[in-house]
């Protein structure tokens, strides 16, 4: 898909009217089991990060445990008292349509959420619970849509998890205070690595962030992550090389922790940006705002660099490559 970075830009300018037409659109077999042994959510890249938010709104609203899968095969513990929630935009990534075949035959519940594709085909032809999102956009300019339907399937099959607020979405809205944040990370980016440092929770976020300046500015960022990171990254930076910039996620201004990575960077002469999220927001909210501010940033490297953001040749190289190779599963 060619298309100016102005114009790829609107995917994410519109937000707030992609998520208010995915609240109204309909999921299809909205119908669930009573008891379920837990929740498998499958889906890569763009479409996988919605698993992750899931698994971390899990930690409040859940009383079943969740495992989020980026692979070919399922774990073993997932079993036919497990619902599988399969994410893939396009529908037709080989990784999650194979972790389908596999639930299929174990007799689990399996649900879907995708643009169309060959998800929505076994979906209709099995009578899948199943939610299909707005065509014409990439996978990682459609996240509120995909993160929507995913919590709509979610709740159709009776799970409490909480959707976007309306204020949440208003916020969408607000273009210019997200430009503006944006516009402050990107100054600090020009030429280096961006290296986002998150706690668990906003993890996510993090990974989100990385694969954005991945896919739309084209360069290479890093993920490090707290409470772990004490124990072993924290002492990559104590003889660190390289252009790296540090881009720490802070929960309002009190947060003890990322603060304490903030300083300990600095320290060591490492150049940070700190981001302070708001705290009055819920994390739904919290992850799509976010979500815009650091996907905006990565728009204008993208045109700092003279890059087509819209255009990730070497995703459909690998793709092209899966279509020869299926891995052997061991058992
Ligand atoms: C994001 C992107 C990729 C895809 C991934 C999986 O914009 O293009 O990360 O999300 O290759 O493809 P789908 O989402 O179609 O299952």
């Amino acid at each position: 898909m060619i298309m100016s970075t102005q114009h790829f830009k609107e995917f994410y300018t519109d937000w707030r009217s992609l998520a208010e037409r995915t609240f109204s659109t309909e999921v299809e077999n909205p119908r669930g089991r009573e008891k379920y042994g837990g929740i498998a959510l499958t889906g890569m890249g763009g479409s996988g990060i919605i698993g992750d938010v899931i698994h971390v709104l899990a930690f409040d609203s859940s009383d079943i445990p969740t495992v989020v899968v980026k692979d070919f095969s399922l774990p073993k513990f997932v079993k036919d008292d497990w619902l599988v929630l399969a994410i893939s935009y396009s529908g037709n990534t080989k990784e999650t349509l194979s972790t389908v075949y596999e639930a299929l035959s174990r007799g689990c519940d399996v649900a879907g959420v995708s643009s169309g594709g060959k998800l929505a085909e076994i979906a209709r032809e099995k009578g899948l619970t199943y939610l299909q999102v707005e065509s014409g956009r990439v996978p990682r300019a459609s996240m509120p849509a995909l993160l929507i339907g995913a919590l709509k399937v979610l709740r159709a099959k009776g799970m409490n998890f909480p959707l976007p607020s309306s204020e949440g979405l208003t916020k969408l809205g607000e273009i210019g205070e997200a430009e503006a944040l944006a516009e402050d990370i990107t100054e600090r980016l020009a030429g280096r690595v961006p290296v986002f440092l998150s706690d668990v929770r906003h993890y996510p976020l993090a990974v989100r962030a990385k694969n954005e300046f991945n896919e739309n500015a084209k360069i290479p960022a890093k993920v490090e992550v707290l409470p772990e990171w004490g124990h072993n990254d924290i002492v990559g930076w104590e003889k660190w090389l390289g252009p790296f910039t540090a881009i720490v996620l802070e929960l309002g201004e009190g947060d003890k922790l990322m603060k304490f990575a903030a300083a300990y960077l600095r320290d060591v002469g490492v150049p940070v940006k700190e981001l302070v999220m708001s705290d009055s927001m819920t994390y739904v909210d919290r992850v799509l705002w976010y979500s815009l501010v650091l996907g905006l940033a990565s728009l204008k490297l993208a045109e700092i660099r003279g890059v087509d953001p819209g255009v990730t040749e070497s995703i459909s190289r690998y793709k092209a490559f899966l279509k020869s190779w299926s891995p052997s599963i061991e058992s």
